[in-house]
């Protein structure tokens, strides 16, 4: 009798979700496995089960497809984080039946593909013998566990292509305009496309800025002719001495963070009389397709993930390291949060190049 594995997509949506869903189906089929799919993230394990059967013919088009042909949940029963952060156990009662679902379905493994949060309850599901294998997946690249998830690329493409564009809209006017963009508490979408995009600029949750430092920045240019000034604010940057920007707290979910573009403009504004303006940029950078990167990287975790099933390898998620894939075990991965250092290279070149951090 053929073999079936299960997947699930589970968090906020992320590119490259479905070229995942189809190197798993493509190279489950070669390996002998057929996948069914767990609709909603974890919810699709809940009684009654929410499945669709996977088969390969159904993955035309997927490569470059957006969101996810499953859905996904980043609330709800199975939020494994809360407020800032906070890890929750699960129900009891919720992964017994997530678990018992799972040994009724015959499965030999399920592919759970998430961030930190989604990892976390895979690994808690694991406890009750479900055989997890994880893919490392969110736009925040914040995993300390692997050198790049996947989602990042595409984010940082499509943060920087609205600063090209901003860039010559804030020229022609001689404006001010903050760009705010994605990252939870991780600053990575910010300084790559910041740096990409030619930000003169950059506000990460790692450097609490100061705003004479801000300020100082766009006047010095304006001194040296230069009468535009283009700000990348990561959605978690915050003054020193104050707090981040966050929208009202739902009650059982993590807090959402935004607003800090519109706090930097005002400010900015008032300390240097420029007319200003703020975009930002929101779920653009979740959406649609994935760029080549992720493509490439995707395929190769969903093909590494099937790969992983065969051997028996489970509760090990897979990961990039360098160039290569490996695999990490997830009781390790989760919990452990990848941010930019401050006196890294990066950070250190852009600085190098005239780009402020507001330190
Ligand atoms: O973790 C991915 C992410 O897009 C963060 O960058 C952002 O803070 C959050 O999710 C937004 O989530 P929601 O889907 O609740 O708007």
């Amino acid at each position: 009798m053929t073999e079936r594995i299960g997947i699930l997509t589970s968090g906020g949506d992320c590119p490259g979700l479905n070229a995942v869903i189809r190197a798993v189906v493509k190279a489950g089929q070669y390996s002998g496995f057929e996948t069914i799919g767990f609709k909603g993230g974890y919810e699709g394990l809940l009684s009654p089960c929410q499945t669709i059967e996977l088969d390969y013919n159904r993955m035309d088009g997927m490569l470059v497809r957006g969101g996810t042909i499953l859905g996904a949940a980043n609330s709800g029963p199975f939020a494994a984080k809360t407020g800032y952060g906070e890890v929750r156990q699960v129900d009891r009662e919720l992964l017994e039946m997530a678990a018992a679902n799972y040994h009724a379905l015959g499965l030999r493994a399920l592919i759970a593909v998430g961030g930190d949060g989604s990892l976390t309850i895979a690994q808690q599901l694991s406890q009750f013998g479900v055989n997890i294998v994880g893919v490392p997946k969110t736009i925040d690249n914040d995993l300390e566990a692997t050198d790049q998830t996947f989602g990042f690329d595409t984010a940082v493409d499509c943060a920087t292509d609205a600063l090209d564009r901003l860039h010559t809209t804030a020229e022609s006017h001689g404006r001010v305009i903050v760009l705010e963009v994605m990252g939870r508490h991780a600053g990575w979408i910010a300084l790559h496309s910041g740096i990409a995009g030619g930000g003169d600029v950059i506000l990460i949750p790692e450097i609490p800025f100061a705003w004479d430092s801000v300020c100082g920045r766009v006047m010095d240019r304006e001194r040296r002719g230069k009468k535009f000034t283009l700000i990348v604010a990561a959605e978690g940057a915050m003054p020193r001495g104050g707090e981040q920007s966050t929208h009202a707290f739902e009650e059982g979910r993590e807090i959402r963070l935004g607003g800090i573009g519109e706090v930097v403009a005002r400010e900015v504004a008032k300390r240097t009389g420029k007319d200003t303006r703020t975009v930002v940029l929101g779920h653009l950078q979740r959406g649609g397709a994935p760029t080549v990167s992720d493509r490439l990287l995707c395929t190769r975790y969903g093909e590494a993930a099937v790969r992983l099933v065969r051997a028996g390898a489970y509760g090990q998620m897979v990961s990039l390291r360098g160039t290569e894939i490996v695999n990490v075990p997830i009781a390790r991965a989760i919990g452990r949060m990848r941010r930019v250092d401050s006196d890294g290279e990066l950070v250190l070149s852009a600085k190098a190049l005239g780009i402020g951090f507001g330190d």
